[in-house]
């Protein structure tokens, strides 16, 4: 039986990151630009109904909703080499689509406005699933509309399907860049959603990407077709259990359940390596990889896709490496030992200290550069410094009030800033979970002191919130 995911995508960033996500899928499955089986694809073993359907003319259909409020980008999706994937039914733009000028809160607004319509296809596409397991949110949280109207679709998700599975791949913002002048007021607002409406949140950073891009690929100034390149590798490297699925991980409960013991940090940093690029020259290197090298490099905090300083108390709270290519248990087994005996990670005192490994297929359509490769999820208490960096950014444009009179305009703020309080509060929670999570006695933690947190006292403790059906 599947365990079919959703995807939706919301804003320019939500839809750019998905629209490359869809083509890595297509690629993978040997699924052509009209969404026929190619007839090399005679391999089966994977799974093509988590993320697609057959329509009846048994062309493969992504599970796709695409929402903006704005025209451009998904009109670039509707006229580009992979239009024809995609349910027409599927994409939405207000008729009046001016976009919400970078302001969580017309976002959030125009959110309240269009549910109908957007709630009418998300309910078709889930009657359209046998077994759904739950829904994965594309989006960035620095401007208005995958930020506003993604925290909007968070609420709305929980209340509506409040037992399937919410994950999101939110895009942070590069804190070196202020692209965004008011995106610590829209990270700040969407934090919150993505604490207490999220099952599972992998963070990307802008800032981490662009220096990966860098390092790792040799571009200095990377555009967002190559960021977004790095970051539909990693999506679809950790959606690879449930599409070529093994013994364990091959949904996401099992993902989440094996990640995230407490439910409040649910926030995943990424790893890949070795990132190759075929359209970047000096991205190509020659190298052999082998199981412990890849492992070991997972481990390095130059490879993670959230930019943060490890510091003495930082620590582990979990990790699963999901491994691709020429590995076998025996290599597995023999790096583990290595990198315990070498101390290269260090865990959480309060809790079992190992790294899971999930050894995949690859698909067999798209060929290897390298023997190995491999993506780490893992669950790390420096995440917290990432959000602080948001907090002192958020307390700066706060103190001054700058910048608020486009808020005050919309609903969510007709009767006063609150709203920024209370997701402040959420926040400062969060940061100070993560802090308490580095001790021994985290056990005996007593949650936030804002009760805002969706979760206190013995709660806090409680494995997850998986919501099995
Ligand atoms: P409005 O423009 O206000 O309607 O909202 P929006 O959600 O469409 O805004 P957008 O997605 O452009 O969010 C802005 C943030 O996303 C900034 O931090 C950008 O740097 C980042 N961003 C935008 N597009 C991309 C992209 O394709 N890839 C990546 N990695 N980041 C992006």
């Amino acid at each position: 039986m599947p365990r079919e995911i959703i995807t939706l995508q919301a804003g320019q960033c939500g839809n750019s990151v998905g629209s490359q996500f869809w083509q890595q899928l297509c690629l993978e499955h040997g699924i052509n630009q009209d969404g026929n089986l190619e007839d090399f694809a005679t391999e089966g073993g994977d799974r093509k109904d988590v993320f697609f359907y057959q329509s009846d003319d048994t062309r493969y259909i992504p599970r796709a909703i695409l929402l903006d409020l704005e025209p451009r980008v998904i009109n670039t999706i509707q006229t580009g080499p992979y239009k024809n994937i995609y349910n027409p039914e599927n994409f939405y733009v207000p008729k009046d689509g001016s976009g919400a000028g970078n302001i969580w809160a017309a976002g959030f607004a125009a959110g309240e406005k269009l549910w109908d319509d957007v709630s009418d296809m998300i309910d078709r596409e889930a009657d359209g699933s046998d077994s759904l397991e739950g829904f994965m949110l594309l989006h960035s949280i620095a401007g208005g509309t995958g930020s506003g109207l993604g925290s909007f679709m968070l609420e709305r998700l929980n209340d509506r399907y409040p037992k399937k599975i919410i994950q999101t791949y939110s895009v942070f913002p590069d804190n070196s860049s202020s692209d965004v002048v008011v995106q610590p007021y829209n990270s700040m607002l969407s934090m919150r959603r993505l604490v207490q409406n999220a099952d599972s949140v992998v963070v990307l950073d802008n800032g981490a990407l662009t220096r990966i891009a860098a390092d790792r690929l040799h571009v200095q100034s990377p555009s967002f077709a190559q960021t977004n390149q790095l970051v539909s590798t990693v999506m679809s490297a950790s959606t690879t259990t449930l599409r070529y699925p093994g013994y364990m991980h091959n949904d996401l409960v099992g993902i989440i359940a094996s990640l995230i013991p407490t439910p409040r940090c649910h926030f995943l940093m990424t790893s890949y390596t070795p990132f190759t690029s075929d359209s970047v020259e000096m991205g190509k290197t020659v190298r052999k990889t082998t199981v412990l090298d890849v492992m070991r490099r997972l481990l390095q905090p130059k490879n993670r896709m959230v930019s943060t300083n490890v510091s003495k108390k930082s620590c582990y709270i979990s990790i699963l490496n999901i491994i691709q290519g020429e590995a076998d248990p025996t290599d597995v087994h023999k790096s583990l030992l290595r990198i315990r005996e070498r101390r290269l990670a260090t865990f959480i005192p309060w809790g079992p200290a190992s790294i899971q490994v999930a050894l995949t297929k690859k698909s067999p359509y798209v060929p290897m550069s390298t023997r190995v490769s491999g993506l780490m999820l893992s669950n790390h208490t420096s995440i917290a410094q990432l959000f602080k960096r948001i907090m002192t950014q958020y307390n700066r444009l706060r103190q001054r009030n700058a910048f608020l009179e486009n808020y005050k305009k919309e609903a969510p703020f007709a009767d006063g800033l609150q709203e920024f309080d209370e997701a402040k509060a959420v926040v400062q929670d969060l940061i100070e979970e993560y802090e308490a999570a580095e001790n021994p006695n985290y056990l005996q933690y007593e949650g936030g002191s804002s009760g805002l947190g969706a979760t206190s006292g013995n709660d806090a403790r409680e494995p997850g919130r998986t919501r099995m059906e």
